[in-house]
């Protein structure tokens, strides 16, 4: 017998809002994993979305509808995450309260702990939870992100009629994705490396210890062969991934490419040196990278070399049934690494 209450997913579709694509995965649960039920990109407009805005909200909210048509996704309920300069993600450290007395703390004291006006802000946070016996204080990791940067994401989705009813932060759902796919790692690592921005979320025992988004990525590289060779932005990007053949072009894309790369190595060196200036006992064990920007070729491997850490490139599906009658295994295994934001969106159960 088929109980309709048990059996009802109460999983959200993952909507991955990047400047460069929207990515979209829903999953259902099956046994002791996660199957995927479909997934899809679809590439925005040049500017639609710039770092975690919405500057044109109808052609992102064209592009969502479309993808959903096409993906022939029927769940309305939607999560989403934001990252930007709108989001504001901060430890500190409390003396340990009861949860109502901490709710009326964090309510009552934020403002002297982020940047923006209280009123402005949707405010939201979880207890770590790092009081030992001998130590009572615990972190407790704040977030606060843009009222009107949040509204504008709502209400593009809900024009399209889909419910918003996650919102998650892009590291925060990188490493949920992470816990899912990875076995147990203690000190490690995550990086996830879009078109415009990079996301930088070391965990150690579990714990977000260091979290920072930087605006570097691979529309850099992008830009910078458009202006080199005075190419239109698709033929640049075109040529950047090898569609085009580089031809007499090669050594100028190829010092391109390292000038840029090496600026994102300096940026994740900056935060792993930080890491193990606060951590000097736990050293990290790896770094597993995600996002579009970690397929340039031979980043992997280079970004190894200069950290002296094992690199792995992100696989969010390793641990998750697929049909691969429906879904190419190849397809899969390719777009793995942009997927890892909307996959840890898409494990997120909605309460509603
Ligand atoms: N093989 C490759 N080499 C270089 N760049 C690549 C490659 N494959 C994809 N990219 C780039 O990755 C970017 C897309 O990645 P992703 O989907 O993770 O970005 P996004 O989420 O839209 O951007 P962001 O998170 O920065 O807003 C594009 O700039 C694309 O050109
Ligand atoms: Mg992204």
């Amino acid at each position: 017998m088929n109980l309709p209450f048990l059996s009802q997913d109460n999983l959200v579709v993952g909507v991955d809002i990047g400047s460069h694509a929207v990515k979209v995965c829903q999953l259902k649960r099956a046994d002791n994993a996660y199957s995927i039920v479909t997934l899809g990109s679809v590439t925005l407009p040049e500017g639609a979305v710039d770092d975690g805005t919405l500057n044109d909200a109808e052609a992102v909210a064209k592009a969502i509808s479309g993808l959903f048509a096409n993906l022939k996704i029927k769940n309305k309920k939607v999560g989403f995450s934001i990252s930007g300069y709108s989001v504001i993600v901060k430890k500190v450290n409390l003396a340990v309260m009861e949860e109502k007395k901490l709710e009326e703390h964090i309510m009552s004291e934020a403002e002297q702990y982020i940047p923006f006006d209280i009123e402005d802000v949707y405010l939201d946070y979880q207890d770590l939870k790092t009081n030992t016996d001998t130590i009572e204080r615990t972190d407790v990791m704040l977030v606060a992100a843009k009222k009107e940067i949040v509204d504008d994401y709502l209400e593009m989705l809900k024009s399209i009629n889909l419910i918003p009813v996650i919102v998650d932060v892009d590291g925060f759902a990188l490493e949920n994705t992470y816990e899912y796919s990875y076995p147990k790692v203690d000190n490690v690592a995550l990086v996830d490396i879009g078109a415009s921005k990079m996301n930088i979320n070391i965990l150690s025992g579990g714990i977000s210890v260091v979290a920072r988004d930087i605006v570097v990525g691979s529309r850099q590289l992008t830009e910078q062969l458009q202006s080199s060779f005075d190419l239109e932005f698709e033929e640049a990007e075109a040529l950047k991934l090898g569609i085009i053949p580089a031809e007499d072009k090669q050594p100028q894309i190829e010092k391109i490419f390292s000038t840029t790369c090496t600026q994102w190595v300096l940026e994740i060196k900056k935060a792993i040196d930080l890491y193990h200036s606060n951590h000097p006992d736990a050293p990290l064990q790896k770094l597993v990278l995600s996002g579009g920007g970690s397929k340039v070729v031979g980043f992997a491997d280079f970004l190894a070399k200069e950290t002296s850490l094992e690199v792995e490139i992100f696989n969010p599906f390793a641990k998750m049934l697929s049909n691969d009658k429906k879904i190419d295994p190849e397809y899969l295994k390719n777009i793995g690494p942009e997927m890892a934001i909307a996959t840890g969106i898409a494990i997120r159960p909605s309460v509603f």
